[in-house]
């Protein structure tokens, strides 16, 4: 008889659930000791009443469980789709090496009815350090595409502007400005390898959203790069008190100059002066510039997983 029991998951189970969530914190908080303290354990009340959701039993007692938030068109392709985020998923450590078992079996069980359903794009926030876990999801035909980073603000090194330009924040109302920049941010991410389309539906609102902040580094006042930000933003997983950034572009002609790294220096001691702790980014592990700029600065705790199904499997299965 298989040792792990494969159930759906009941409200009942969270406290235990959370424990074993609370503990995948820890381990990932030991890798990467600027994470703040509070874990995403808050959201397993709001998972439960959601449709997609397993948990994984042996000998009476939970040992892992996986819930996937709402579902919708559109997701990473022509198709439906639905994410775990970062908590929605979580294995024991009592298992040891049958993490990597138990997380197969909670995805067998889970995608089994997803994809009944017509839902062909699955993406899971993990821990980024928890490899026996995630390896499980790569050799589940999973792929990594993004990443969020943390870092205590005064761990950040100083890094003056190069001498011709110059750092400035700049007010709401004149955000306008950073719009021929933020569009070539836009085209460089519809570009290879990144691939990835942006909604400009609601491109000129952007500019008009008074809860982000916005810097630019600036050579004879014409904006040549910038970095916004944002305290509290959803964008990064343990953002109740963070400041995160939001976007960052420097134009092709003043890259590798140090214009990137200066802007990231003067932000952190504008908001280090304001009595901010932590700072957080969340980018795409696909693009290569945003890749190996912020993990100089910053520490992944998270790799977003996917996983993209062939639709084509709707004439096979019963
Ligand atoms: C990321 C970006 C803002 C960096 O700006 P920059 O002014 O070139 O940054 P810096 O000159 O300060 O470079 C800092 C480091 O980033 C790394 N880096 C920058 N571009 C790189 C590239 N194309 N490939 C590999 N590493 C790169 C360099 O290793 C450099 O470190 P080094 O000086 O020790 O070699 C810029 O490359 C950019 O605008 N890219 C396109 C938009 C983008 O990806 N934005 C991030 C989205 S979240």
């Amino acid at each position: 008889m298989e040792r792990f029991i494969i159930k759906d998951f009941e409200p009942a189970f969270i406290s235990d659930a959370e424990k074993i969530l609370k503990e995948e914190y820890s381990a990932e908080k030991k890798k990467v000791p600027s994470l703040p303290e509070e874990s995403p354990a808050g959201l397993l009340n709001w998972l439960s009443t959601k449709k997609y959701k397993k948990a994984a039993f042996c000998a009476g007692r939970l040992v892992g469980y996986m819930m996937f938030a709402d579902v919708w068109d559109g997701f990473f392709g022509l198709c439906k789709g639905s994410f775990s985020p970062l908590g929605g998923s979580a294995v024991s450590f009592e298992l040891g090496a049958e993490r990597e078992k138990v997380m197969s079996l909670l995805f067998e069980g889970i995608s089994n009815e997803m994809v009944r359903d017509g839902i062909y794009s699955l993406a899971l926030a993990r821990f980024a350090h928890d490899t026996e876990a995630n390896n499980s999801l790569i050799l589940n035909g999973f792929g990594i595409r993004c990443s969020d980073a943390m870092t205590k603000i005064k761990s950040i090194l100083e890094f003056s502007m190069p001498a011709k330009f110059e750092f400035k924040e700049v007010p709401f109302g004149s955000f306008g400005i950073f719009k021929n920049l933020k569009m070539k941010l836009v085209h460089h991410l519809e570009n290879g390898p990144v691939f990835f389309p942006s909604d400009l539906s609601d491109f000129d609102q952007w500019f008009e959203d008074d809860s982000k902040r916005w810097f630019g580094a600036f050579c004879k006042e014409e904006p040549v790069g910038f970095i916004s930000c944002k305290k509290g933003d959803g964008e990064n997983y343990l953002c109740g008190n963070i400041h995160n950034i939001c976007g960052m572009y420097v134009n092709e002609e003043y890259r590798k100059d140090g214009v990137g790294r200066a802007l990231v220096s003067c932000l952190s001691k504008i908001l280090e002066k304001e009595g901010a702790e932590f700072l957080g980014v969340d980018y795409e592990t696909l693009n290569p510039t945003a890749l190996r700029f912020w993990t100089k600065f910053f520490s992944p705790y998270t790799y977003s997983f996917h996983r993209r199904i062939d639709e084509r499997i709707v004439h096979f299965l019963k």
